[in-house]
């Protein structure tokens, strides 16, 4: 495990002790809310979709496990890149679904949890392909909305939740950051031994994955022209998450109440 932790991931942990530690500040539970947060690889959304979600009160959902869950199951059944009518099938039999008791929500695939594979080199290698797949991709659309039906309370994260997936959602995050920042951090967070992987290299990849992610022809990550961008490149993940919060608080206010 590589020792040299740079400055923006030294950040990033540190804070997230003392904002998970933070008091929860619960949006009104009378009225069902949605935030999207979209945004590349490495510009904190996961650490801040769910402490955003702890801190307000609501429930977190992890999109992005959702379409490397679907990398496993290709793995897993050897399927070739053009079998896609089966691969879909197979997502679809696996009935993809959380345990919401556990936090973050683990993901289960035929009732077995398959968290502790997603993250795997082999699957984030794959999962930008798989994350192509238009045909799939309305599946997990349709079971993202399905979430939220269940979880009226929710901050989102992916790449497509605040243009395609929740286009009205009462409030909407694009997170960004610097591709060298991005890198530092993945690298970091992997805990990868810089003599095995540059900073180059991991920057490298992490600008295909981006030009992967924003030149698919179906849920492309883009910035939606309704959501507030965040730069995150020189920001304390707490910052991030006081940022987000504050704009929160302030649009919920002026949603319609419900009975
Ligand atoms: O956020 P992540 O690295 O776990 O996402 C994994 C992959 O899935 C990545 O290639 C982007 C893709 N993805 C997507 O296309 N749409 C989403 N809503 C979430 C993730």
């Amino acid at each position: 495990m590589s020792t040299n932790t740079s400055p923006a991931t030294k950040t990033l942990t540190a804070k997230r002790q003392i904002t998970t530690q933070g008091n929860a500040t619960p949006v009104p539970s009378n009225q069902p809310i949605i935030i999207t947060i979209d945004g590349p690889a490495g510009t904190g959304k996961s650490t801040v979709a769910r402490m955003l979600a702890a801190r307000l009160g609501l429930d977190f959902l992890d999109t992005g496990a959702m379409y490397r869950a679907a990398a496993v199951i290709m793995l897993d059944n050897e399927f070739e890149k053009d079998q896609i009518g089966e691969l879909v099938s197979e997502v679809i039999g696996a009935d993809l679904h959380f345990d919401w008791s556990q936090d973050p929500p683990t993901i289960l695939a035929w009732d077995t949890p398959i968290d502790h594979r997603i993250r795997s080199q082999e699957v984030t290698d794959l999962v930008s392909y798989v994350a192509t797949l238009s045909e799939l991709r309305q599946h997990m659309v349709r079971k993202q909305r399905i979430i939220f039906a269940q979880h009226p309370h929710l901050v989102t994260e992916g790449r497509d939740q605040g243009s395609v997936v929740f286009p009205d959602a009462a409030v909407k995050f694009y997170l960004d950051a610097d591709p060298e920042i991005r890198a530092q951090r993945r690298i970091d967070q992997l805990g990868i031994d810089p003599t095995t992987m540059s900073l180059e290299d991991m920057c490298a990849r992490i600008v295909e994955r981006d030009r992967i992610d924003s030149t698919r022809n179906d849920g492309p990550l883009v910035c939606p022209d309704d959501a507030i961008r965040v730069d995150t490149s020189g920001l304390a993940i707490e910052e991030v998450v006081d940022l987000m919060a504050k704009h929160t608080l302030a649009r919920v206010k002026d949603l319609p109440e419900h009975d």
